[in-house]
């Protein structure tokens, strides 16, 4: 983005959709929102939409281990679910806020493993990406939007994706560096080794290792991918 301007650097082509897999605290959510900023497209982080769910099937009792009623949950949110690019709305509230903490993530990573609720979602996310976007999640690339013509899929070790993730966490919750690595074990092996669309890197995925890169460093690699592939275009000024 032009800083005296705030105008993009950048055109993407008509419709544009990049998908950027990768697992918890990869920086994928940091790195779609600047890469959505710096070419002026949508950005939707799909990990709401499991959030939501597993969240609200806590507050309702709904039993994590009964995926018909996780199921039938689901039905009943989609009627009053408004998903943006500025999070999720449900019943006319911004929720998003509340769905970030590590209670709402476990059961979002047990409602992600249910065929039917993957399925029930999966709608609304081909009709948000219609008009051109940038989604990240887990299974962009692999089920989604397979025919995505860019896709990423961001790593980074696991120490250093729990330090991210604890230094996040560290001022609203008392949750220690160990506390949040084991969690973050725990959930990156139910979410690569669930049956449905586990976490995995698509065949045509470029992987990129952020341990050691900043993040201006991921987006330029990213910029220098999609203009080689003449996805975008520097704009004339
Ligand atoms: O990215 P996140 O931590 O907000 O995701 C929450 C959970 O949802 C996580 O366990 C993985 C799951 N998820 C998924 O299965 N598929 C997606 N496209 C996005 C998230």
């Amino acid at each position: 983005m032009s800083e005296e301007s705030g105008v993009s650097d950048w055109n993407p082509v008509e419709g544009l959709t990049i998908a950027i897999d990768g697992p918890s605290g990869s920086g994928k959510g940091t790195v779609a929102k600047m890469l959505a900023d710096e070419l002026a497209l949508p950005v939707l982080d799909t990990g709401l939409l499991y959030r939501l769910t597993g969240s609200v099937a806590l507050q309702r009792d709904v039993s994590l281990d009964c995926e018909s009623d996780v199921a039938a949950l689901v039905d009943d949110l989609l009627t009053d679910i408004d998903w943006t690019v500025d999070g999720v709305f449900f019943a006319g509230e911004n929720v998003t806020s509340q769905l970030r903490n590590e209670q709402v993530g476990a059961a979002a990573s047990q409602v992600a493993a249910m065929l039917s609720v993957r399925e029930k979602l999966l709608g609304l996310q081909h009709l948000l990406a219609e008009k051109g976007c940038i989604m990240d999640g887990r299974d962009i690339g692999t089920v989604v939007l397979p025919n995505a013509p860019a896709k990423f899929f961001l790593t980074a070790s696991v120490r250093e994706r729990a330090r991210r993730r604890w230094a996040q966490l560290k001022d609203d919750s008392d949750s220690s560096l160990e506390g949040v690595l084991a969690e973050l074990k725990m959930r990156d092996q139910r979410d690569a080794e669930r049956q449905h669309a586990p976490l995995k890197q698509a065949n045509d995925a470029i992987g990129i290792d952020s341990t050691t890169l900043r993040v201006d460093e991921v987006i330029d690699r990213m910029l220098g991918v999609l203009e080689r592939r003449k996805l975008i275009a520097r704009s004339v000024s």
